[in-house]
């Protein structure tokens, strides 16, 4: 195992009404900015929950935050904030709505060009003011996590970030706020938390038995229960299941003292920046085509990924790598996320572009390994099409 730090200070409040509690858990004196995003939070009542338990309190709202959610409506939140001197910001939505409070939380009080918080990947924050969130989408992670990923708009850049100062306070789980949600964003919160513990599971062996089967076991619990959710939308339980395990798959856990990939979220990331796909859509299409094209480096993890989530266990080695591959690519198909450039309407005449953003951006060592070039990422991206 190697060497790691791990510290969550996040609280988790889950569970059937518990945005009751907002009353409890924000502090008395806060000066307060509700951040949410398009309205889904106000059609569904999850603002009128919101509002009734913080009555009385000093509070303020702000809307419109999109997903994929840029700096340019950040900035205005920013603004706010500052002008009013709000002193406690509360999420109340999905990982983009999370992420951005994330960014206005240390951008707020940061000296100089607040873009530096997130181009410099987090490196350059020094404080946040604090803040909770009110989980509506099981995807991300962001609920119990310090990262965030931000969109430049202007310059097309999706940057990602993160810092210890930007850790949720508390994070309320309330999986019947996930009733509303429709198939696409059940689908996409599937693949998204699958594909976070692919990209900390399928590297190489370090000798974490714990750690893989706490990955497994979120995989499995996955591939069972996120059918469910997708086909009852007020299954309280299956919704429950999903909602633990995306938060599981990426705040920490899994990862600690094991070696962590990431280059299928880096190169979906640029995806997304460039033709607006949505950030799971993007990890669809690339994790199957990378899986393959790393198939020596990887191979002792994706024999024990086919047996232990497949049952793949008999014949041939290559033939149970193939296996697993297909089954995850079907996996995801199967509840409504296609796999394929080609599916999105894109094609071989849009990846010089990628890999022009993937030189310049200077993501050309990603993985394990950290030998993913820009010459890897061509034949993955030439593989999904
Ligand atoms: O904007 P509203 O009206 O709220 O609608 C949203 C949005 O259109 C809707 N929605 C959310 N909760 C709903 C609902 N609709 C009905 N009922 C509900 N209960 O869903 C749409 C998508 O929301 P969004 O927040 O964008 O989705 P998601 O949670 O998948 O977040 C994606 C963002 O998170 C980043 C992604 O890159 C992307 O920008 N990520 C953040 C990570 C992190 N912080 O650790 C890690 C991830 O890998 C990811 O990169
Ligand atoms: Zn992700």
């Amino acid at each position: 195992m190697l060497n790691f730090d791990f510290h969550n200070p996040t609280r988790i409040l889950f569970g059937k009404g518990r945005i009751a509690d907002l009353a409890t858990t924000v502090p008395l004196a806060a000066r307060v900015l509700v951040l949410y995003g398009g309205g889904s939070v106000k059609a569904n009542g999850v603002l009128s929950q919101v509002q009734a338990a913080l009555k009385g309190r000093a509070v303020q709202e702000f809307g419109g935050i999109e997903p994929n959610p840029s700096y340019e409506t950040l900035m205005q939140a920013v603004e706010l904030a500052r002008r009013e001197r709000l002193d406690f910001l509360l999420a109340v939505g999905g990982g983009s709505v999370i992420d951005g409070t994330k960014f206005v939380a240390a951008a707020v009080n940061y000296e100089g060009d607040a873009w530096d918080v997130a181009r410099k990947w987090g490196g350059s924050i020094e404080r946040a003011i604090p803040f909770g969130s009110v989980l509506t989408l099981p995807a991300t992670g962001s609920e119990m996590n310090s990262g965030a990923v931000v969109t430049h708009k202007v310059k097309r850049i999706k940057q990602p970030f993160s810092s210890p100062h930007v850790f949720p306070q508390f994070s309320i789980l309330d999986p019947t706020t996930t009733f509303t949600l429709p198939p696409r964003q059940i689908g996409n919160g599937i693949v998204d938390a699958y594909t976070h513990v692919m990209e900390q599971y399928l590297t190489y062996p370090v000798n974490a038995p714990l750690q893989d089967r706490f990955a497994e076991g979120i995989l499995l619990t996955l591939i069972e229960e996120g059918p469910k959710a997708l086909a009852e939308s007020d299954n309280y339980d299956a919704r429950a299941n999903l909602m633990w395990c995306a938060t599981m798959a990426l705040n920490g856990v899994v990862g600690a003292g094991v070696p962590q990939d990431w280059s299928t979220h880096m190169i979906g990331h640029e995806l997304t920046a460039l033709y607006g796909l949505d950030h799971a859509q993007t990890l669809a299409i690339v994790l199957p085509a990378m899986m393959a094209a790393r198939r020596e480096a990887k191979r002792a993890k994706l024999l024990q990924y086919a047996a232990r989530v497949w049952q793949l266990r008999d014949g041939d080695e290559n033939a149970r790598i193939d296996g697993a591959i297909s089954r995850t690519r079907a996996f995801f198909e199967s509840i409504g996320v296609k796999t394929r450039l080609s599916d999105y309407g894109l094609g071989a005449q849009h990846l010089p572009a990628v890999l022009e953003q993937l030189e310049t951006r200077r993501l050309v060592r990603l993985g394990e390994h950290a030998d993913i070039d820009l010459g890897v990422s061509r034949q993955v991206l030439e593989a999904s099409i």
